[in-house]
């Protein structure tokens, strides 16, 4: 079913705004990789004013492991606590409220310096993941619902667009001569408040879902008004009865929760698809380059591992660009794989260039190409597609419940990725890569036979391909559809 599919200013503005969510995100991830130094100089300082003694090595490695990491706790938290927001408060005032948040994170880590104090700066890292766990969820589920179905694809990238500009914008204030030194990097923490002000001041003038509208809130009138200002056209009706469609539907299921997502045969399929499709996200060790790059590169013999780092950042942001251009053509599908095999094949080379490296300097120069392209193959599918599928592989009902769990997956793995990243790569030395790589053809394999394409589906249609295949794979799931488009049936009925 091919719905108006226009980019007007309406609805971009409303995507733009909800996408600073996904800025703070992305800042957030990537704040602490560059000024880990002049921070460990003043937790060091810390300790020596209350002990009058420095700080003792492995005391300083827990308490940072600890500050980047608590983050990701904060995510798993925040995820997890989607479904609670979304159906109470509404898309809209959801992102709107999490905004507290932010103002409270703020106040902590821009103030832990003159506190003296770097319980407040965790404190404040494990709030701002709090808000971006929520993020994760709010963000993707507003755009997914506000979009025509012929851009969903395109327009839920611009949440990752938003991630990777965040994390680029990051490194750059966090260069030494910026913000990344002694007496600014509280601002450099602090900074967050602004986009957040940003967000508050244009929410309000954004509307909010009208298929929250419509399906959950029963307002039609509403929901129709906004959708006429949204496609900038008063010819909404297909989409409105899509809605409807979906709204019937939602009225024979029960209300779902996370356990019956696990229980029931109609969602089993789905949430298994959108648990792995995070995985594959996580696993495939894109925050060890993230979270750990400068180290990296340093170790690959670069001599200028935070330039290096920032190129990462222009990489990252460049290939999410292309990703957003080309998923409405090419599909979620190839492009997920495309990108997964890529960084499979990118993490060997990376292996190589960093086992040969003390017979061949040169190698610094095919490890610096080989992380870029896991970059770039990372933001072509495997970045930005996991977060918006979820919306697209569930209908109005299970959505939030969804959200719940796949945000909570990622950031579990996030988690583990961060915190174990280290430990492991002093095990394994320069083959820490390898394991990534298994993974990585792993999810290629899953991805190849389980994930099915959603490229132009209603979200209806969707869920009506996994109840015809009763759970099988994307083969058969393929072969369902043809059928049914062979016989000319609608996939509701
Ligand atoms: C995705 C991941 C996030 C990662 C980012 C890198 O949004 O969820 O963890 O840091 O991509 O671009």
């Amino acid at each position: 079913m091919e719905c108006s599919g226009k980019v007007t200013p309406q609805l971009m503005m409303a995507v733009g705004t909800a996408v600073i969510g996904s800025l703070q995100f992305g800042y957030n991830t990537g704040v602490i990789n560059a000024p880990q130094n002049v921070i460990e100089s003043f937790y060091n300082e810390t300790w020596n004013s209350r002990f009058s003694e420095p700080i003792p090595q492995t005391t300083l490695t827990s308490l940072w492991s600890l500050s980047v990491a608590i983050f990701s706790v904060g995510g798993m938290f925040g995820s997890f606590s989607v479904g609670l927001f979304v159906n109470r408060f509404g898309r809209r005032n959801s992102m709107l409220m999490a905004n507290v948040l932010i103002f409270i994170a703020a106040a902590f880590m821009g103030f832990s310096k003159l506190a003296v104090s770097f319980e407040m700066l965790i404190i404040g890292r494990f709030i701002v993941g709090l808000y971006s766990g929520l993020s994760t969820g709010f963000v993707p589920i507003y755009v997914e619902e506000i979009s025509p179905t012929s851009l969903r694809g395109a327009l839920g990238t611009l949440h990752q667009l938003g991630v990777v500009i965040g994390i680029l914008m990051a490194q750059i204030f966090g260069i030494e001569s910026f913000m990344g030194n002694a007496s600014l990097w509280p601002l450099l923490l602090g900074f967050i408040l602004l986009p957040a002000v940003l967000q508050c001041v244009l929410l309000p003038f954004c509307p909010e879902s009208p298929r929250y509208l419509l399906i959950n809130c029963n307002e039609e009138s509403k929901a129709h008004s906004i959708l006429m200002k949204l496609r900038g056209t008063d010819e909404v009706s297909e989409d409105m009865q899509e809605m409807k469609e979906e709204s019937q539907q939602m009225k024979r299921e029960k209300k779902v929760t996370i356990p019956e997502l696990f229980r029931s045969p109609l969602y089993r399929q789905p949430i298994f698809v959108a648990i792995m499709l995070q995985l594959s996200q996580q696993l495939s060790g894109i925050n060890a380059v993230f979270y750990y790059s400068t180290g990296i590169f340093q170790r690959a013999g670069v001599s200028q591992p935070v330039y290096a780092t920032i190129g990462a950042g222009v990489v990252n942001t460049a290939f999410t660009v292309v990703s957003l251009f080309v998923v409405e053509q090419v599909g979620r599908r190839p492009l997920q794989l495309i990108g997964l095999m890529g960084m499979a094949i990118s993490a060997i080379f990376l292996t190589v260039a960093m086992a040969l490296l003390d017979q061949l300097r040169w190698m610094s120069y095919v490890s610096i190409v080989a992380i870029f392209s896991f970059v770039a193959f990372f933001e072509i599918g495997p970045g930005p597609i996991p977060w918006f599928i979820v919306a697209e592989l569930f209908s109005q009902g299970p959505r939030p419940a969804a959200f719940a769990v796949a945000g909570f997956s990622n950031w579990s793995c996030n988690f583990l990725v961060g915190m174990c990243f280290q430990y492991v790569e002093q095990l394994c030395g320069p083959y820490v890569f390898i394991i990534f790589t298994i993974m990585l053809l792993g999810f290629f394999v899953f991805t190849y036979f389980k994930v099915p394409e959603t490229k132009d589906r209603t979200f209806d249609e969707i869920a009506a391909g996994f109840r015809q295949t009763g759970g099988l794979g994307a083969d058969k799931y393929f072969a369902a559809e043809e059928f049914n488009t062979l016989r000319g049936d609608d996939p509701d009925l």
